[in-house]
């Protein structure tokens, strides 16, 4: 079960905010002049050399990373940063997703590029964010590094386009948060967008960046050498980093430059730059070869509310994002915050199936985290420091998601979830169970076994609990 709110239809495009605007007049649509472009320049782009097939790859992790998987399974909750120049605009009075701005507004990239002349996040203090995480009881961070504006938010002598070079800030948040992770002992993970709506070279476009004006024509080779020479940029100059995660490939899905990509160049290079770091694309399909987890966005794994999670659930470790209201980057306007409780249901779901939570939270211009996130993120921790156990370092428990909530496990430790009130009892198809009491306070809970499995008594879940958690002590031998 979920406990995600019900959220209006949307378009099913990964982080459209506003519905495509119709084309009324005649002639050929915008759709069909959009795809017969880029088949036509498709067909004029030379074969990228030695191409190789993106699913015929294969991938064998190392050590190094395996122990990584396994400590990201352990970390159960990251949370996620959205921050870059569209940060400013706050989404323009729009609600829906303000960091897609500058193509929902149409903003040409020339236009654009003079938000980098105002970018100037005076009140960014790296350890104040790491603080707030920790706070939450999260294991790491991921940060968009680059976002499909095609703006570095770090130092990048790749190109200009970046937050030291071309802004009056100067200073390098990414290089700022690496220090500030490490000290704290948090892991630091860098968003990467394949999608670029400023690179000259990303041609033929895909979906989205119409509107950019950028000349048509553009070399797909020199944007890949691009984006490989500003990971090794992320994989050089940061110390040991938690990863990349990708997104974006999606704007190419129904293109031929879906088979471009060269996922699996790109993907040996990090491997090779950092064996221990993973590697996740939220690209919405099935895992390449090279990727260490697996991601799903807005959806519990296994549902598919938001309409982009069609894939199946792999067998790698799983990463659900998520945001607090509709948007992932800043948006004045959008105050409609998930609660607390929600959201530690949302986690505990996660849990329940095997997957973290990597929770969003959108910085405003001026570098700080929005004080309602804040104390959301407290919240969470608050409950974490009690529940913790139930959610860090466990598996998805023995029971599938039920409608009264989810199981976890650690050992011979099995959690039991109330996200809803199961009533004054509650029978499990599980045995060999010892006893079991509540988490939170440690009054026993009483229970008998049954020719079914194991039946709890005297529950009483109180009405305003965001997750009542009875831990049941399973007998050596279960
Ligand atoms: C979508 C959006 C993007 C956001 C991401 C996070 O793909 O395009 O704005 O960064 O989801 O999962």
């Amino acid at each position: 079960m979920s406990d995600l709110p019900v959220r209006p239809e949307r378009d099913r495009e990964p982080g459209r905010g506003a519905p495509t605007p119709r084309r009324t007049g005649g002639g050929i649509g915008t759709r069909a002049r959009r795809a017969v472009v880029a088949l036509a320049a498709a067909l004029l782009t030379p074969a990228a050399p030695a191409q190789e097939s993106d699913r015929a790859a294969t991938y064998t992790p190392s050590a190094e990373n395996l122990a990584a998987r396994r400590w990201f399974t352990d970390a159960r909750f990251g949370v996620f940063l959205h921050w870059g120049l569209y940060s400013e605009l706050g989404g323009g009075g729009d609600r829906g997703v303000a960091e897609w701005i500058m193509e929902n507004r149409k903003i040409p990239a020339a236009r654009y590029e003079r938000l980098a002349e105002f970018f100037n996040p005076v009140r960014f203090d790296a350890d104040a964010w790491v603080s707030a995480v920790k706070a939450a009881g999260a294991r790491y961070i991921v940060i968009t590094a680059k976002h499909h504006d095609g703006f570095a938010m770090f130092g990048s002598r790749t190109s200009p386009y970046n937050v030291v070079a071309a802004t009056p800030f100067r200073r390098d948040p990414m290089a700022e948060l690496a220090v500030a992770c490490r000290k704290a002992g948090v892991k630091l993970f860098f968003y990467y967008s394949q999608l670029d709506w400023h690179h000259p070279g990303y041609f033929p476009l895909g979906r989205t960046g119409h509107a950019a004006g950028r000349a048509p024509g553009g070399d797909w080779e020199s944007y890949l050498q691009f984006q490989d020479a500003q990971l090794t940029e992320l994989l050089t100059r940061y110390g040991p980093i938690g990863g990349i995660w990708f997104d974006g490939w999606w704007d190419q899905a129904k293109t031929p430059m879906r088979d471009r990509w060269q996922l699996a160049r790109t993907y040996r290079l990090i491997h090779r730059l950092q064996p221990a770091a993973m590697i996740v694309n939220n690209h919405h399909v099935a895992p390449f070869a090279g990727e260490d987890y697996q991601a799903f966005e807005q959806d519990l794994p296994g549902e598919n509310r938001s309409g982009y999670n069609d894939a199946a659930v792999s067998a790698l470790p799983l990463e659900m994002a998520e945001t607090m209201n509709g948007s992932w980057g800043f948006n004045l306007v959008d105050d409609d915050f998930k609660s607390p409780a929600t959201l530690i249901r949302t986690l505990a779901g996660a849990a329940g199936r095997g997957a973290n939570l990597l929770l969003n939270t959108g910085p405003m211009p001026d570098g700080r985290l929005q004080p309602e996130n804040v104390a959301t993120l407290a919240a969470i921790g608050r409950w974490l420091k009690v529940n913790g156990q139930s959610i860090h370092g466990t598996t998805a428990g023995p029971i599938p998601p039920q409608p009264w909530g989810v199981t976890t496990r650690a050992g011979r430790r099995v959690f039991v979830h109330l996200l809803r009130d199961p009533g004054s009892s509650l029978a499990l198809r599980i045995r060999g169970v010892r006893s079991a009491r509540l988490l939170d306070g440690d009054a026993p809970v009483r229970v008998r076994a049954t020719g079914e499995g194991t039946l709890l008594t005297g529950l009483e879940r109180p009405a305003d609990a965001a997750d009542q958690v009875v831990v049941l002590q399973l007998a050596d031998d279960a």
